[in-house]
């Protein structure tokens, strides 16, 4: 695995080595998107197509109530498990969205999906323990496993299986002693989905080999098919991890929840009271209004759908012939190896040639990635337009 930090022994005046852990690789979008930064600050004109967030900001509704808590309240520490009336809303959004009962219990406030997967693998591994992530995937997840002295157990999934595990790859896991799977439906980057019968096979193997079933919802409200599952339906035992990043569109505010076992509850509790005390309270204040933003947040919808028709009409026209079939999140994933074999070198290009900043696939994919790249299409339609317009000059000036 390539480690992107400099040797100890190169950095003088350390006392010691730094540790292992520290070595985890880059989230490499977060590198594409500086350089994208640097481009435009020199006065480049960059359309951004790699970083999964939505253009727009958060919802009025929660602007307005922050603008008024600012004055009116202290927005001092919360307790660690979040704001009550908080995590009342969001159990009864499991009602309003999936026909669900959740316990207000089970739920804890955490300061996006990131520290909830921090919480979730600290509470239900020991170090050395391994977790089934699918590949390709969302790379934090290998990388905060290894943060933590666990271990991502990569299941390679492709077209035939539609991206997602199967029962036969996590039997064969759990027979290597796994002890945990991570799935994402809508999928990071593919979109993909898994439907109410691959869910509940999924659940059954993960019950069936005493397998911890950790569930990222963050894409669910963006799908332009069927509505998603959320793995509660299925396993009341699974941990559920959401955030109010993507369909909330407040990625900035650092907010997100768990659904979580009871008997969950109070190791993640001491775990969230020593690493962050409480989840951010005035972005606790904006996530609770947020709820009453659907007309809003369904229009930003709109726009993803918008988008989503328009890159796959414009796409392939521009030589991106190979799109993942997706019925969710705001990606398209394509395999480019008719155009490259080396896909990062291949963005690189075409941020300077076009200025679109687009991520290989090399973040999602150890293995493969190299021929794949994911285009992100959270910004304008006229932005996707533009992008497909540069994009299809750029193939005709290669030939
Ligand atoms: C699949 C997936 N999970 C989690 C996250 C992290 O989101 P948050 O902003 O809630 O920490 C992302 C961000 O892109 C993601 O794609």
């Amino acid at each position: 695995m390539a480690m992107d930090t400099k040797s100890p022994m190169s950095e003088p005046g350390l006392p010691r080595l730094l540790s292992q852990r520290s070595g985890v690789p880059a989230f490499r979008v977060m590198d594409v998107m500086e350089e994208a930064a640097r481009r435009e600050a020199a006065g480049d004109s960059v359309i951004h197509m790699e970083v999964g967030q939505p253009g727009t900001p958060a919802p009025r509704a929660a602007l307005e109530a922050v603008a008024q808590a600012l004055t009116t309240q202290r927005l001092g520490y919360t307790t660690a498990l979040g704001l009550p009336a908080l995590r009342e809303r969001i159990a009864r959004h499991y009602q309003e969205w999936y026909g669900a009962y959740v316990d207000p219990n089970q739920v804890v406030v955490t300061a996006g999906s990131s520290a909830g997967f921090v919480l979730s693998f600290l509470a239900l591994f020991d170090v050395g323990a391994k977790v089934v992530l699918p590949s390709p995937g969302y790379p934090c997840y290998r990388h905060i496993l290894t943060a933590l002295g666990q271990v991502p157990y990569v299941a390679r999934t492709d077209a035939d299986s539609r991206w997602m595990p199967t029962a036969a790859q996590l039997d064969a896991a759990a027979a290597d002693g796994a002890e945990g799977l991570l799935i994402a439906s809508p999928a990071n980057p593919t979109g993909t989905m898994l439907d109410a019968a691959r869910l509940a096979e999924i659940a059954q193997a993960c019950r069936r080999n005493r397998m911890w079933l950790i569930s990222d919802e963050i894409y669910h409200g963006l799908t332009y098919e069927a509505p998603a599952e959320t793995a509660l339906s299925v396993a009341p035992e699974a941990i559920v991890i959401n955030s109010f990043s993507k369909y909330f569109s407040m990625t900035g505010w650092r907010i997100g929840w768990l659904i979580v076992p009871p008997q969950l509850v109070r190791p993640i509790e001491r775990l969230a009271q020593n690493l962050y005390i409480s989840p951010p309270g005035v972005s606790q204040v904006a996530a609770l209004a947020a709820f009453e933003a659907r007309d809003e947040l369904e229009a930003n919808k709109q726009v993803y759908r918008a988008n989503r028709d328009l890159l796959l009409n414009e796409l392939p026209k521009a030589g991106f012939r190979k799109i993942v079939p997706a019925d969710g999140a705001f990606y398209l994933y394509v395999d480019v190896s008719d155009l490259t074999s080396d896909s990062a070198a291949f963005c690189r290009q075409m941020l300077a040639d076009t200025g679109i900043a687009a991520t290989s696939g090399l973040d999602f994919d150890e293995e493969r990635g190299h021929q794949f790249m994911r285009f992100s299409y959270a910004g304008t339609t006229a932005e996707m337009a533009e992008a497909a317009k540069r994009l299809r000059a750029w193939s005709n000036l290669k030939g």
